[in-house]
């Protein structure tokens, strides 16, 4: 059955994130291309036109069926490069902004009776753009503005049509929800129609279908999506007809084998495998520095230790296809929709697993859900909290937490702070940076500070600040750093202290992630120092630093400072955007 409401990707990061918040709303979603015939989703209630990186004056930029905009059964809803689209294809004009304009503002109401019922004047929204809107078309009003934005919100509800520059789907717009809820349900006339644990039997019938009398090979890593996968498919198939896999790539946190063993044999797993690969995946990774290369050779050698124990074993007979824990978010970051900018890509999402996707010897029970709808699926299921409520924790491991430079470097004094020349991977207006970083002496008071001074630094994309060291700053240095086994093993301590430290003091608890990153900042005794890097997120797309107590910051210090070769412990002040949550 079709969706009521089908959000239209211009290449926004955040257009799943749209989906996600109209089912959180009750109502199907579902994803489809910007330029999708308007004959094609006849009989929607609403379409939203999603953000994108381009500028409505590129040539190939995103475009959309103008047919959608005078369907009178279904209304539109404009977000940010959805806005400008609406406004140049219908007579309005869009010009470049003098600067771009990431974080916050505040919304001014002009008129408050539509999508902007029930919010008041200076609520915060969350903006992320160049280009704007400066002339509506013909038949629009203007609904909203804010200081650098005079048109932030407009519509013509004459023709149901209505826009907003601001991100109404991310949680820094404090009232987005209720933005998103009236278009649904006041303009759209959306019913309650979903919740993914209704989705359950349907999801272990396809899985039936797919699997087509095979057998399931599962590779999993102890995260909560590949284990709620493989339930569903222990489910939809009986133990017999799945088999568990996991490989230990060396790269993993300490303890990662035991603790994956234990689950599945609780779950009742009746095969399940260990591959100790740690020395191969480290001899590919010799002299690797850049992170979208350590990427493509962990997601390689994924591909080449799946393919031999594909071959070792009986499951070249035909009988056997690979089942995986993708979900939304790893397709829409990996450029997975048509024209999201490549920002990260993710190691399930390679060459040698697209040949499996290509012949049809791979399911993906959850690629259609997010993470919080896994987790009411794996509720569901009956996996215990312990395991649902796990920090994510990213396939490729530590290795892209361990922080690499070809040749040393040192850093330099600005009015800020110190700019240091190891460079991280960020996302902007969603676009990929990989820049340096400004780090800080003592933890500023604002917590707008980082968003401020990278929106007026156009050189970095990340601020950190100095929570003890060894030595001052100034007596630091960017050794050349690779990534080896005396350095992952630095890293792992030092992600077992954090972990151990932030459980123990309940902080673990209050945030959403907390990774540890092995920086190479530092001396020739001490050569690395750590970053910690704990945030507060929903699903990972946006994300926000979170504060650590000065009690637990001592305490870390302590402790990190005494692991071997480690120089100084930073906190990573950025959000993100600007900043992405790994490093790499
Ligand atoms: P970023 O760094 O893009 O991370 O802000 C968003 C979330 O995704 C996780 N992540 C990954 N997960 N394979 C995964 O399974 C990957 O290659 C990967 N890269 C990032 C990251 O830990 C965070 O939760």
């Amino acid at each position: 059955m079709d969706p009521q409401i089908t959000v239209l990707d211009a290449g926004g990061q955040y257009c799943h994130l749209i989906a996600r918040k109209v089912r959180e709303l009750g109502v199907s979603s579902e994803v489809r291309s910007s330029d999708t015939a308007a004959s094609e989703l006849a009989g929607r209630r609403g379409l939203i036109i999603s953000g994108g990186p381009s500028s409505v004056y590129e040539a190939g930029s995103p475009q959309i069926d103008p047919g959608i905009l005078s369907q009178p059964e279904t209304a539109v809803l404009g977000i940010c490069y959805g806005q400008q689209l609406m406004a140049h294809l219908l007579g309005g004009s869009v010009r470049h902004g003098d600067r771009g304009e990431y974080g916050l503002a505040h919304l001014q109401i002009a008129q408050a009776d539509t999508i902007l019922k029930g919010i008041g004047s200076g609520e915060q929204v969350w903006m992320s753009h160049r280009d704007l809107v400066d002339a509506v078309p013909p038949g629009f009003e203007i609904l909203g503005s804010t200081e650098t934005c005079p048109i932030a919100s407009m519509a013509d509800p004459v023709r149901r049509l209505y826009a907003v520059q601001f991100h109404p789907e991310v949680v820094h717009t404090t009232r987005g929800r209720e933005i998103l809820s009236n278009f649904l349900f006041d303009v759209c006339g959306c019913v309650k129609d979903w919740s993914p644990t209704n989705q359950i039997e349907k999801l272990e019938e396809e899985i039936r279908t797919v699997a087509a009398g095979r057998r399931v090979f599962f590779f999993a890593s102890g995260g909560v999506d590949s284990t709620v996968a493989y339930t569903l498919c222990l489910q939809a198939l009986g133990a017999a007809n799945v088999q568990g896999i996991y490989v230990d790539t060396g790269l993993m946190r300490q303890g990662e084998t035991d603790f994956v063993r234990q689950v599945f044999a609780d779950l009742g797993a009746k095969t399940f495998l260990v591959e100790d690969a740690g020395d191969q995946f480290l001899e590919a990774l010799r002299g690797a520095t850049d992170p979208e290369k350590k990427r493509h050779i962990i997601g390689e050698q994924f591909v080449a230790v799946q393919e031999r124990i594909l071959r070792s074993g009986e499951f070249l007979d035909g009988q056997w296809i690979l089942g995986q824990g993708t979900i939304y978010p790893d397709t829409i970051e990996s450029g997975g929709t048509a024209k999201a900018e490549v920002i990260k890509t993710h190691h399930n999402r390679v060459a040698g697993i697209q040949k499996l996707i290509d012949t049809n010897r791979i399911i993906e029970p959850l690629s259609g859900f997010y993470k919080d709808e896994v987790r009411e699926v794996g509720r569901k299921l009956g996996l215990p909290d312990a395991l649902l409520e796990r920090h994510p924790f990213p396939g490729p491991g530590l290795a892209i937490r361990c922080l690499c430079t070809d040749s040393e470097a040192f850093p330099q004094r600005l009015d800020e702070g110190w700019l240091v020349p190891v460079r991280s991977v960020g996302v902007q207006g969603d676009a990929r940076s990989y820049r340096p970083i400004l780090a800080v002496e003592a933890v500023p008071q604002s917590e707008t500070f980082a968003t401020d001074t990278i929106n007026r630094l156009a050189g970095i994309n990340r601020v950190i600040a100095l929570l003890g060291s060894h030595t001052q700053i100034q007596e630091m240095r960017v050794p050349a750093a690779m990534l080896d086994a005396p350095r992952l093993e630095r890293l792992r301590i030092a992600d077992e202290i954090v972990r151990r430290l932030s459980i123990e003091s309940g902080f673990e608890q209050k945030i959403w992630q907390f990774p540890v990153v092995l920086i190479p900042f530092g001396t020739t005794d001490r050569p690395d120092s750590i970053v910690l890097r704990p945030v507060d997120s929903v699903d990972g797309m946006t994300a926000s630093s979170v504060k650590i107590d000065p009690a637990l910051a001592k305490r870390l210090c302590r402790e990190l400072l005494a692991v071997q070769g480690v120089c100084a412990v930073f906190h990573d002040l950025t959000h993100k955007p600007p900043g992405t949550i790994e490093w790499e």
